[in-house]
């Protein structure tokens, strides 16, 4: 086909936008999108490819719309983890906590509506709000990236977003809110209010799933499945909520949109999840050790209770990103002036890390 030089027509506001996402950069040690470095057990990969090829056989028919299965599993698991009595009915899953995202903002927020996020946060946040027309309300957190919870609460009340978006514990800054500040910032939001926990098994904190009764009517605690369940290339992830709210999210759902593909692969992941579950012990562990030979080359280490964390301060934060590449090791410019992230490995890529940061602190 001829090319041809035209202006695609574009919606005016994406016009000039890079699309999101991290350099994918083929090195030795990957520790840029806070993956978990650990791959699956045999035994999970032995489960999965046995549900997948089932699920083959029936791929000339459309999969289980609702995915009860898949909702009743995750839905045991959270039970299970918390001690919250989350039922079927309380779960929705998607295409990774993304879709999940973009599926809450399609039906509560949109053209006319806001919602309102504290910064540095998780960028895709304000970028979902812009895909689907909703008013984005950036609100700065602390020089030390922390939640001021007195002055959030204030601004909920005179902001009065249809949605705010809490991160806890914080990407890409670490630290999670205690429940009890959280509680405070729920009561006084008027609308929809979504506690982004993708990072949730690595916090010793409890989750806020705790409060989801207390606040029924606009509490969304959304998770996923492609941190500690070592499942980023499945694509999964979820929310537990009032089933009032997951209702109002299937008048935005396509229709099949989780392949039986991909419920086939979860559910055999899950199965298994107490196994992989095992390996956050051995990452928070190594976050520990990381932190404190951070801190011993003289770096300011933001605290963390995440699988990754923020430490600094760079003269020049992407000058500084390419040495570290320039050593086989990936890492994170987030756009936070002198500072990087750096996601937890295995033993084995924390010490190339640390060797690099070494040198790269001299
Ligand atoms: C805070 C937060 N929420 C959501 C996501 C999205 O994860 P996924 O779409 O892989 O479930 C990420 C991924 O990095 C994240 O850091």
């Amino acid at each position: 086909m001829a090319s041809r030089d035209f202006r695609v027509p574009l919606r005016e506001e994406l016009r000039g936008v890079e699309p999101y996402g991290a350099p994918q950069v083929s090195v030795p040690v990957c520790l840029n999108v806070n993956e978990n470095p650990y791959p699956p057990s045999e035994d999970v990969v032995r489960d999965i490819r046995a549900r997948v090829a089932d699920a083959a056989m029936q791929l000339n028919r459309y999969p289980d719309r609702d995915a009860i299965a898949l909702r009743t599993e995750l839905a045991a698991y959270l039970a299970a983890s918390t001690g919250v009595p989350v039922t079927t009915a309380n779960v929705w899953a998607a295409n990774g906590s993304n879709e999940i995202l973009q599926q809450l903002l399609q039906a509560f927020g949109g053209p006319g509506r806001s919602a309102l996020g504290f910064e540095p946060s998780y960028s895709m946040h304000p970028i979902i709000a812009a895909g689907t027309r909703t008013d984005w309300v950036p609100t700065p957190r602390r020089a030390d990236f922390s939640l001021d919870t007195e002055e959030a609460a204030r601004i909920l009340v005179e902001k009065a977003p249809d949605l705010v978006f809490i991160t806890s514990p914080n990407n890409p800054t670490g630290q999670a809110i205690p429940l009890d500040q959280l509680r405070e910032l729920i009561a006084v939001t008027p609308g929809i209010v979504v506690i982004d926990e993708a990072y949730a098994e690595f916090n010793e904190h409890a989750s806020t799933l705790g409060l989801l009764e207390e606040f029924a009517e606009k509490l969304v605690v959304t998770r996923t499945m492609s941190k500690a369940f070592a499942f980023a290339g499945g694509r999964l992830g979820y929310l537990a909520a009032a089933p009032a709210l997951v209702d109002a999210l299937q008048l935005v759902r396509l229709p099949y949109h989780l392949s039986s593909l991909t419920q086939a692969a979860a559910l055999a992941a899950l199965r298994h999840g107490d196994r992989t579950l095992e390996t956050v012990a051995k990452l928070v562990a190594e976050r520990h050790r990381v932190v404190d030979a951070l801190a011993g080359l003289g770096f300011q280490v933001v605290p963390s209770d995440a699988n990754f964390v923020l430490f600094g301060r760079f003269d020049d934060a992407k000058a500084a990103w390419q040495s570290y590449l320039d050593r086989g090791v990936l890492i994170r410019d987030v756009g936070i002036a002198n500072h990087l992230r750096v996601s937890i490995g295995t033993p084995e890529e924390n010490d190339a890390f640390l060797a690099a940061s070494k040198e790269i602190a001299r």
